[in-house]
């Protein structure tokens, strides 16, 4: 088999450890990480990773890494005990300043911050940002592919006036979602600030019969969990991949009083039980790249996941061919509503639903 192409960013942030002190070094691993991209870090023996996606920890874990899964939480580092820190940014500000940020706080005096993005995501930007909070020596590295990455190194004391603004990253904080709906949420989670559009369509036309029990597959603060919760159902589960959903999808149960389970896994992967009704509003887009192959994943874990009498309602961008994917695997598909930029499908394997 011919050997996987090392993507630009994680190449150059690979190329960039020679510039690290020795010392404990940690790697922040973004949803699109994978264990052969990284595999230099990997052979490091003082190197610990830090992820906020279950499919990451998964991965790097079953290649024997040390992992921390959690919401970006660095604080767990004591302050200047690292020697540096390695990150290819993420697609939300808040949360590349929140990784600038804690890395000022755990680097060592002489510490280096090795940052790496692609020029349409901000990456000039956030390397003088940082250059200028370190204000060490800045080392910087240009691909041909656009993939830039900066050493910066820490000098001296940084002054918390001149951390730069992370949006609270770290704290959940009351939205209202909707009119009559107040829910705990916070950046670096799906849609944080609002209602999301395809959700409430599909949180308005799914039939969920009192007593039923539903799954919120890929929950994000658990919107459609706690519709489903409104609407009568006995008992309601969430999954996501998430740490940061997980953490305000937990809080968001505790404050409505839901009954059901918050878990964390790739696509319900830790979930081991069948339910009468499956939610989903599925993840198209991958970090920074238009993903197809999550429709084949997220209609296999409904598949696994409905009883045989189940439904399913999966709410998709109407552009998406989502009944040709179903085809493959259930054998009543029908478009529930489509009002032209988003569509409702409800799938079932053509036995009678649940009425409970
Ligand atoms: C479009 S959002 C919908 C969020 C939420 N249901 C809502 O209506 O606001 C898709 C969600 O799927 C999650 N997700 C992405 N990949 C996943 C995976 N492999 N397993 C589980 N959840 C995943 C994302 O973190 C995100 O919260």
């Amino acid at each position: 088999m011919p050997e996987e192409r090392i993507p630009p960013c994680p190449w150059v942030l690979t190329q960039s450890q020679r510039f690290a002190p020795a010392g404990p070094h940690v790697v922040v691993l973004d949803e699109n990480a994978r264990v052969a991209h990284y595999a230099a870090f990997l052979e490091a023996p003082e190197t610990t990773f830090v992820t906020n996606r279950w499919t990451v920890l998964e991965e790097f874990e079953g290649a024997g890494a040390r992992v921390a899964f959690s919401d970006l939480d660095l604080a767990t580092y004591p302050a200047g005990s690292v020697s540096a820190v390695f990150f290819r940014v993420a697609k939300e500000k808040a949360l590349v300043h929140h990784v600038i940020n804690s890395s000022a706080r755990m680097l060592a005096d002489g510490g280096t911050l090795h940052i790496c993005g692609l020029r349409r995501e901000g990456i000039k930007t956030y390397i003088e940002k940082a250059g200028a909070l370190f204000q060490g020596k800045k080392h910087v590295k240009t691909t041909r592919v656009g993939a830039r990455c900066g050493v910066l190194t820490k000098r001296g004391k940084v002054r918390p006036a001149d951390l730069l603004p992370d949006d609270d990253y770290t704290c959940l904080r009351p939205v209202g979602i909707a009119p009559e709906l107040t829910m705990h949420t916070k950046p670096g989670i799906f849609g944080w600030r609002k209602e999301d559009p395809g959700s409430a369509l599909l949180a308005s036309v799914a039939d969920i019969p009192s007593g039923c029990s539903v799954l919120d597959l890929g929950c994000g603060y658990g919107y459609l969990a706690i519709r489903a919760s409104q609407k009568g159902a006995a008992e309601v589960w969430a999954t996501d991949s998430n740490a940061a959903a997980i953490s305000a999808c937990q809080h968001n149960y505790k404050a409505f009083g839901v009954s059901g389970e918050v878990l964390a896994g790739d696509c319900g992967d830790t979930v081991e039980r069948t339910f009468d009704i499956v939610l989903c509003n599925p993840p198209f887009h991958e970090g920074f790249q238009v993903s197809s192959e999550l429709t084949g994943k997220f209609l296999g874990a409904i598949v696994r996941l409905l009883d045989a009498k189940g439904v399913a309602f999966v709410v998709v961008n109407s552009f998406i061919m989502l009944e040709k994917a179903a085809k493959t695997v259930f054998t009543d598909i029908d478009t529930v509503t489509d009002n032209g930029k988003f569509k409702v499908v409800r799938l079932t394997q053509g036995t009678q639903p649940c009425t409970t």
